[in-house]
């Protein structure tokens, strides 16, 4: 058993890292890059660019995602009890926890209030349909509901950057 876990040991590391840096590194290209630059050009401009790349690059973040937490999880019941004990240990279960962390953030909570938006927009298309426009306090809800969710993304960035801090200096402490 030590023998096998000693062969598969590396190659769940690479399947860990490989999918952690797809799911930071999209995170970091979507809130340090895209965000900053689609928000320059107004706010109806980066709800159409949003709207139109979030289903494609959807499911992708969550194999992403789920691959890294299965594979961290493997490797924490190979490692075993008293690796658990020690500091390095303990150092990446910080990591671990900010990840699940930033995985309930930035998807299960945004995924609710993107509904609730898409609910909203829904709502007032209906309403505008039966000669109803919205006013100054649906586009105010609009925009509220909007700066949560860009809020969120930030917040889901910060949170995985202590989980990325985490896991790389743990062997040195
Ligand atoms: C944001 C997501 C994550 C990223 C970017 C990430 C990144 C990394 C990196 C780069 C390493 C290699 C560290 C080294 O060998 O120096 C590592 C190791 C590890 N990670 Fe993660 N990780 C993430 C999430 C998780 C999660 C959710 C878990 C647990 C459920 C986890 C458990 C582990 C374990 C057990 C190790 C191996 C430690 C060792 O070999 O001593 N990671 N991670």
């Amino acid at each position: 058993m030590e023998h096998l876990n000693q062969i598969l040991m590396p190659f769940i590391k690479v399947i860990h890292v490989i999918s952690g840096v797809f799911w930071v590194g999209t995170i970091a290209f979507l809130t340090v890059v895209l965000e900053p630059h689609y928000r320059k050009q107004g706010r109806n401009i980066l709800r159409n660019q949003m709207t139109s790349i979030l289903p494609v690059m959807g499911p992708f973040l969550l194999i992403a995602t789920l691959l890294s937490i299965i594979s961290g999880a493997v490797m924490i019941s190979i490692l075993g009890y008293s690796w658990l004990t020690t500091l390095n240990g303990q150092i990446i279960i910080i990591g671990a926890v900010a990840a699940i962390v930033a995985f309930i953030v930035g998807d299960i909570w945004v995924r609710i209030e993107r509904n609730k938006l898409r609910d909203y927009g829904g709502y007032l298309a209906t309403q505008t349909l039966e000669g109803n426009p919205p006013g100054v306090e649906d586009s105010n809800k609009v925009k509220r509901l909007e700066d949560r969710l860009w809020f969120l993304g930030r917040l889901n960035f910060a949170i995985l950057l202590v989980a990325l801090t985490s896991m790389t200096i743990a062997q040195y402490l």
